[in-house]
C-alpha cells in the first residue's frame, strides 16, 4: 500500500488546516532553498540549493563544467577529496517556538557530517540512508539562527575506517583500475556505486540530498505510518494492519479511528500513548460484503487503491492526529517447494494466489547526483519499463533506496519491485557502530517502504553470498570462518531479523543470486549459489555464442544476465567531441569501465555479423553493438520464457527473467536498454516484444535438425492458437511459402509447443530454400484468424553467411496524421534490424530494430515534445544491417 501521510504532506506544503482546531497541532517550517556552501580553505564560497549536492552547486555557479563531459570525472576528483560546509540562517515564528517540542529533521545527509545550530553541536551523521532528527527547541532564537552542516570527504573517511580495521582485511580494497574509482566504499553507508562501478563514474559527492525542516508539536508526533493488507485464506477475508510510530511528549489516552470509506469499513480503538517513541498497531477488518478490488502486476489486472483515513482524538473529541493514506490489497508468496520428484526446489512468486512470471530488468541510480533526477525523468524511465511489458524491476543493492515517488509510480503502474538492501559485491565490516547504523537504516527504510504493494520481496544484498562462495577475494581458507560469521551476523542476525520483525508481510532473501531455502540450510552461504536447481541465478558470458540457448543455465529464476552496447551518438554528443567517436579513442576506453568490454562487444557481434567495413565507422559500430545486445538478450529471455512449463533433467520451470540493466547513470557503454536521458536502445524495443503477454518462440534442438515453436502465454485464460510460419528468401520480398499448424490449446500461464518439425523437411517443401538462403517469420493466430502477440523470426544461419541478402535501399517519408507523426518506409530488398534514429528529438517509435521482409512498413513516432513532421524528417536516419558493409 502506498502511503500518503497526509499530515506530513500537508505540512511540507505549508497547509496547516488539518491541524488547526486540535490544540496540540504541529507546525512545520521548511529550511529548503538557497544555502551557502564553501570548501575547507574557503577558496570557494557559493550559494547552493538544498536539496542538492556540491557538484551540482559548483556546476550551476559555473565553477565547473558538466561533470559528465569527457574526462571531467578525473579532473574533478578534488571535489570529493575536499571538505565542504553547508550553512543557512533562518528566523522562527513565535508560534513555532511556543511548541513544547521542536525537532530539526534532515531527510538525507550525504554522508559524513557534523550538524551545528547556533554554535552547538547537534550530532554527527554517517549514513546517507538515514533521516536524522535532532531536538532543537532550547537552541532556537527568533532571528538569525545559524544552521551549519560540516561534511568531511567520504573518500577520506572510508580510508580512515579501513585503516582502523586492523584485525583482517575487508575486501575488495579498491575497484579495478579500469573504473577510475575510489577505494573502501564498503566502509561507508553511501551509494556503493558512487565510488565507481563497471557502468558508472566515480563521483563520491557530498550534500543535503533530501529536505531539511523544523517540526514542532505539543503532544503527539507521527514519526512513521504504514498500512499492510492481510489476507485470511480460511475466511477469504481481508484486513488492514496499520502500524504507527508515534512520539508522545507525555502519556495520552485517546481514541484512534481507521476508516476505509469506499469499503464501508471503519473501527475505533482506545489507544494509550506512552511517553517517548513507540510502535502502535491496529487491525481493521474489511467489511466482508464489500468487493475488494486487488492490486495486480502490469498486464494482469488493475491497480485499484483505496483511501485509509486515520484520526486520533482526545477523550474530549479533539483531533490530535489525522492522516490519509493510500492502501492497496494484494498478497505475495515466494514458493520454494519440491519440483516433480527432481532434486531442487521451485522458486516463483504467487501474487493474489496466482503464479506470476516476472518479466523486467534491474534498476540502477538514474544519475550520480540524485537532485538531477527530475520527477519527469523518473516517470519517463518507469513508463518505458511498463510500456515494454515489464512487470518487475529490481532496485539493485549498489545504489540508493529510491525516493517515495519511485515506489508510488511503481504502485500505480503495476511494476513489482525486488528491493535489495544497499550492499553489493563486497564483504562488509561488522563493528558495533557500523552494525548500529545499518540497523537504523533498515528500520527506517522498511517503515518508509513497507506500505507499497509494488515491493514483493526484500533481499539483503547483491552477490555477496556468491562472492564468498566463489571466493572472489581470495580469502585464505583459515580465515574463511571469520567472513562467514560476519556475513551471517550482518544479513541474517541483523538485517533479516529486523525485517521479519517489522514487515513479516513479504518474503525475504538474504542475497541474490542465492539458493534461497537451500542456502539457508547450508548456513546462508551455499557451496554454489548459482545452482540452477535452486533460487535465482545471475549469468554472464560474453565469449559464448549468445544465440545458442544451450549456453544458458536453465534456471528457476534469472535475476541478472545481459550484454553491453554503446549508446547512440545523440546521447554521447553533449559529453564528447568528434575526435572521441572512435572505438580506439581515449574517450572510448575511458567510458568503458568493464575490462575488455569494447573488445567483447565486437567479438560477440562477429559471431553472427560482419563488422563494419571501416573501423572508423563509429556510428555503424554503435549500431552493431546495439543489434548484438538486442539479439543476445532476446535469445536468452525467450529461452527463459519458453522454459516456464518445462522440466528438462529436473531443471526449468523458469519463472523470472530480469535482464541487466534497465537504465544508465551516465553516457557510456553499458548493459542498459535505456540510454542516459531515456532514449530507447534497440534492446528496449525488442523487449516490448519478447516480454509480450502472448509470444511465439522458435528454437532448434540437438543435431537432428528439430525445430520447435512454442506459444508462451502469461494470460489468465486459455487460448486456442495456431502458428503461421512464413519462409522468406533473403533475396526476395515475397514469402516463398507459408504453412499453418493445427490449433493447439495454450493454457493460461504456460509455454507449450505448437509446432514441431525438421528444418530440412520444412525447407524441402518450400521451393529452393536452404539454411543459407532463407529465414523464418512466424506468428500466432486464434480461431478467428486474429494475430495474438507479436510476429517473431528465426534465423537458419548467421546473417554474415546469408546468401542472397542484398544492400537494402530504404526510403522514409514522414507525415502527420490524426494520430501524430508517422514514418512510411519502403525498402528495395530484405532488410535486417531496420533502425530509425530521431537523434536528440525526444520521443520514441512504435516499433524499431525490426526486419523488413516486405516492401512497406509504417511506424509511428510518439514525440515527447512539440515535434513537427519537418523536424522529424530532418533528424531521421534509417540504418539497416547492409549499410555497414562496403558497397
Ligand atoms: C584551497 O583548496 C583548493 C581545492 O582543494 C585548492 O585547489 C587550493 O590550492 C587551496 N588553496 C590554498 C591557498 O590552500
Ligand atoms: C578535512 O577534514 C579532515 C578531518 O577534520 C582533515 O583531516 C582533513 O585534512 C580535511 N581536508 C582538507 C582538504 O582540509
Ligand atoms: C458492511 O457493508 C454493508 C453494505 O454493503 C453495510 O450494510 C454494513 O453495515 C457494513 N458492515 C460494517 C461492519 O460496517
Ligand atoms: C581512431 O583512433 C585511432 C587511435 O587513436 C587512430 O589511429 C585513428 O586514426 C582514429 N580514426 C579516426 C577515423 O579518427
Ligand atoms: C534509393 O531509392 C530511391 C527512391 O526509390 C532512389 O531515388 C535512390 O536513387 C535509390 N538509391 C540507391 C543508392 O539506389
Ligand atoms: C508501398 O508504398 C508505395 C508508396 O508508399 C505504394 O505505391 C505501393 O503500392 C506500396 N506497396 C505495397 C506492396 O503495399
Ligand atoms: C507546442 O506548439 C504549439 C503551437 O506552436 C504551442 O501552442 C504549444 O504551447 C507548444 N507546446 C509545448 C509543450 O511546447
Amino acid at each position: 500500500m502506498s502511503l500518503r501521510v497526509f499530515l506530513s504532506a500537508l505540512l511540507l506544503f505549508g497547509v496547516l488546516g488539518v491541524w488547526r482546531h486540535d490544540g496540540v497541532s504541529g507546525l512545520v517550517q521548511s529550511l529548503d532553498g538557497e544555502w551557502n556552501l564553501w570548501n575547507a580553505n574557503k577558496s570557494l564560497s557559493l550559494p547552493a540549493r538544498v536539496p542538492g549536492c556540491v557538484h551540482t552547486a559548483l556546476e550551476e555557479r559555473g565553477v565547473i563544467q558538466d561533470p559528465y563531459f569527457r574526462f571531467n570525472d578525473l579532473l574533478y576528483e578534488w571535489i570529493s577529496l575536499d571538505n565542504w560546509t553547508y550553512a543557512t540562517t533562518f528566523a522562527v515564528s513565535k508560534e513555532l517556538r511556543s511548541k513544547r517540542a521542536v525537532l530539526l529533521v534532515l531527510d538525507g545527509v550525504d554522508t559524513v557530517a557534523s550538524v551545528w545550530l547556533n554554535g552547538a553541536l547537534l550530532g554527527r551523521t554517517d549514513n546517507m540512508f538515514h533521516r536524522y532528527v535532532f531536538p532543537v527547541r532550547q537552541l532556537l532564537k527568533a532571528e538569525d539562527n545559524a544552521l551549519t552542516v560540516r561534511f568531511v570527504s567520504a573518500v577520506a573517511y572510508a580510508a580512515q575506517r579501513r585503516n582502523a580495521h586492523a584485525a583482517y582485511p575487508v575486501p575488495p580494497e579498491c575497484p579495478p583500475d579500469v573504473q577510475n574509482g575510489q577505494c573502501h566504499v564498503n566502509f561507508i553507508r553511501k551509494a556503493q556505486s558512487s565510488f565507481s562501478w563497471d557502468w558508472g563514474p566515480s563521483f563520491p559527492g557530498a550534500g543535503l540530498w533530501k529536505g531539511v525542516r523544523l517540526e514542532a508539536f505539543d503532544l503527539l508526533r507521527l514519526v512513521q505510518f504504514a498500512a499492510l493488507p492481510r489476507y485470511d485464506a480460511g475466511g477469504s477475508s481481508w484486513s488492514l494492519q496499520a502500524d504507527a510510530l508515534v512520539d508522545a511528549l507525555c502519556p495520552a489516552s485517546t481514541q484512534t479511528t481507521l476508516d476505509v470509506p469506499e469499503l464501508l469499513s471503519r473501527a475505533t480503538f482506545p489507544t494509550n500513548f506512552l511517553q517517548g517513541t513507540a510502535k502502535y498497531t491496529f487491525a481493521l477488518n474489511i467489511n466482508a460484503s464489500s468487493n475488494v478490488k486487488l492490486w495486480w502486476p502490469n498486464g494482469l489486472g488493475g491497480q485499484t487503491s483505496y483511501r485509509l483515513l486515520v484520526t486520533v482524538r482526545s477523550q474530549d473529541g479533539d483531533a490530535l492526529l489525522r492522516l490519509e493514506s493510500k492502501v492497496y490489497f494484494r498478497s505475495v508468496e515466494l514458493v520454494q517447494e519440491p519440483v516433480g520428484g527432481s532434486p531442487g526446489l521451485s522458486f516463483y512468486f504467487r501474487i493474489n494466489g496466482k503464479p506470476v512470471f516476472l518479466k523486467g530488468s534491474n534498476w540502477i541510480p538514474a544519475h550520480s547526483f540524485q537532485d538531477r533526477v527530475t520527477p519527469r525523468v523518473l516517470r519517463d524511465l518507469l513508463q518505458s519499463a511498463a510500456d515494454a511489458n515489464m512487470n518487475v524491476l529490481r532496485v539493485w543493492g549498489g545504489g540508493v533506496y529510491e525516493r517515495d515517488a519511485f515506489y508510488d509510480t511503481c504502485d500505480e503502474m503495476g511494476l513489482m519491485v525486488w528491493q535489495d538492501f544497499m550492499f553489493a559485491c563486497a564483504t562488509y565490516p561488522t563493528e558495533d557502530d557500523f552494525v548500529r547504523t545499518v540497523r537504523e537504516e533498515v528500520l527506517q527504510q522498511v517503515w518508509r517502504l513497507k506500505s507499497h504493494p509494488s515491493i514483493i520481496v526484500w533481499s539483503a544484498n547483491n552477490e555477496n553470498e556468491a562472492a564468498l562462495a566463489a571466493d572472489w577475494f581470495r580469502i585464505p581458507a583459515w580465515r574463511r570462518p571469520v567472513y562467514l560469521k560476519d556475513y551471517v551476523s550482518l544479513y541474517v542476525d541483523n538485517v533479516m531479523a529486523l525485517v521479519k520483525q517489522e514487515d513479516p508481510s513479504r518474503p525475504f532473501l538474504v542475497s541474490s543470486p542465492t539458493n534461497g531455502a537451500e542456502s539457508e540450510r547450508e548456513g546462508y552461504v551455499a557451496a554454489d549459489p548459482y545452482d540452477p536447481r535452486f533460487g535465482d541465478t545471475h549469468f554472464y558470458s560474453y565469449v559464448h555464442d549468445c544465440w545458442d540457448w544451450r549456453a544458458f543455465p536453465r534456471a528457476r529464476f534469472a535475476s541478472e544476465y545481459g550484454f553491453q552496447s554503446w549508446p547512440s551518438l545523440s546521447t554521447l554528443r553533449p559529453v564528447s567531441v568528434p575526435a572521441d567517436w572512435n572505438l580506439s579513442s581515449r574517450f572510448a576506453s575511458h567510458r568503458q569501465h568493464h575490462p575488455h568490454g569494447n573488445w567483447q562487444m565486437l567479438q560477440q557481434a562477429a559471431v553472427h555479423f560482419r563488422l563494419p567495413a571501416a573501423a572508423a565507422d563509429f556510428a555503424g559500430t554503435v549500431y552493431l553493438t546495439q543489434v548484438m545486445q538486442a539479439q543476445c538478450v532476446k535469445a536468452q529471455t525467450e529461452f527463459y520464457r519458453r522454459s516456464r512449463s518445462e522440466l528438462v533433467g529436473g531443471l526449468g520451470n523458469t519463472m523470472g527473467a530480469l535482464y541487466w540493466q534497465l537504465n544508465d547513470i551516465w553516457q557510456a557503454p553499458s548493459w542498459s536498454s535505456l540510454e542516459f536521458g531515456g532514449k530507447w536502445k534497440m534492446l528496449h524495443y525488442l523487449a516490448a516484444d519478447f516480454f509480450a503477454d502472448v509470444l511465439p518462440v522458435a528454437f532448434e534442438d540437438d543435431d537432428d535438425d528439430a525445430l520447435f515453436i512454442y506459444a508462451v502465454s502469461d494470460l489468465s485464460q486459455d487460448l486456442k492458437l495456431r502458428v503461421v510460419v512464413s519462409v522468406h528468401a533473403w533475396s526476395e520480398l515475397e514469402p516463398v511459402c507459408t504453412l499453418t499448424s493445427e490449433p493447439a490449446v495454450v493454457p493460461g500461464g504456460s509455454a507449450v509447443p505448437v509446432f514441431k518439425g525438421h528444418v530440412a523437411a520444412l525447407l524441402a517443401g518450400c521451393g529452393g530454400c536452404s539454411r543459407l538462403t532463407c529465414l523464418l517469420a512466424f506468428w500466432l493466430e486464434d480461431g478467428d484468424g486474429a494475430r495474438r502477440g507479436p510476429a517473431n523470426h528465426h534465423f537458419l544461419c548467421s546473417p554474415k553467411d546469408a546468401v542472397g541478402l542484398r544492400a537494402a535501399n530504404i526510403t522514409a517519408k514522414v507525415r502527420e496524421d490524426e494520430t501524430g507523426l508517422a514514418v512510411d518506409l519502403q525498402t528495395s530488398a530484405v532488410a535486417l534490424f531496420v533502425w530509425l534514429d530521431a537523434g536528440a528529438l525526444p520521443g520514441r517509435f512504435g516499433a524499431n530494430g525490426f526486419p523488413m521482409l516486405s516492401r512497406n512498413r509504417t511506424v509511428q513516432f510518439h514525440a515527447a515534445g512539440n515535434t513537427s513532421a519537418a523536424e522529424l524528417s530532418r533528424a531521421l536516419a534509417v540504418t539497416s544491417l547492409s549499410d555497414l558493409y562496403a558497397p
